[in-house]
């Protein structure tokens, strides 16, 4: 059963701490807050003191999806702000191995992010210094994108070469999930699905949750 985590682009940032509380409520797993600088995507969103000013509102682990260049001089900012976990740009311009650890040092859990043109095959030296893998379905930037579906066989091959290492990492996937999308997820080995439009603009956030997490489960 996939875990789900309500990506907050989505929400009605007039009132962010509200929608937080909304989606825990609502029987999130994590929150999922994508943080943007403009450079490495184009668009510009959430900082390390937005994260801070919404950890008050929900005991869910904050996932900071950093779409940044240089994480490595923000993660400790995003640390301090109250995220569970940091997650970074394997195409990102940084010391990738020395970002990993500094994330782990400062007693957090470390992601790594793979886009859909790079090949998965990119993040397999890091796969025993990561606590979560996380595959775009969509090129980052944007929230509401088509759903990439070439990017399904990643999961499974990630999946193969942790069972080769004898490491054991989640797999979070990022971009158009819903129901449908969800399914072809899950059912290809996905552990956590982020999803922003579709948890947000539902017009029953919950079913849209439970609806999310049964993806996979059927039998046929
Ligand atoms: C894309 C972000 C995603 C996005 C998902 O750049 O990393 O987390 O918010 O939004 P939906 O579910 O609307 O594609
Ligand atoms: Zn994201």
């Amino acid at each position: 059963m996939p875990l789900v985590a309500p990506s907050i682009l989505a929400a009605d940032f007039s009132k962010l701490g509200d929608e937080v509380r909304r989606a825990t409520e609502a029987g999130a797993d994590y929150i999922h807050v994508d943080v943007m600088d403009g450079f490495f995507v184009p668009n510009i969103t959430i900082g390390p003191s937005m994260v801070k000013s919404l950890r008050p509102h929900s005991k869910l682990p904050f996932i900071a999806h950093l779409m940044i260049t240089h994480p490595e001089r923000h993660v400790k900012a995003f640390a301090e702000s109250g995220s569970d976990i940091i997650e970074v740009h394997v195409e990102a311009e940084q010391e990738l191995g020395e970002t990993l650890r500094m994330i782990r040092g400062l007693g957090k859990k470390a992601g790594l992010a793979v886009n859909p043109p790079t090949p998965v095959q990119s993040v397999f030296p890091f796969l025993r210094d990561i606590d979560l893998l996380l595959i775009m379905s969509v090129n980052p930037g944007f929230g509401g994108q088509s759903f990439i579906s070439d990017v399904l066989p990643k999961i499974g091959l990630a999946k193969l070469e942790m069972e080769r290492l004898g490491s054991k990492v989640p797999v979070e996937i990022d971009g158009g999930i819903n129901t449908e999308t969800g399914e072809l997820a899950a059912r290809a080995g996905a552990d956590i699905l982020a999803a922003g439009t579709s948890v947000f603009k539902a017009p029953d956030m919950r079913k849209a949750i439970d609806a999310l997490r049964a993806c996979g489960t059927s039998k046929d």
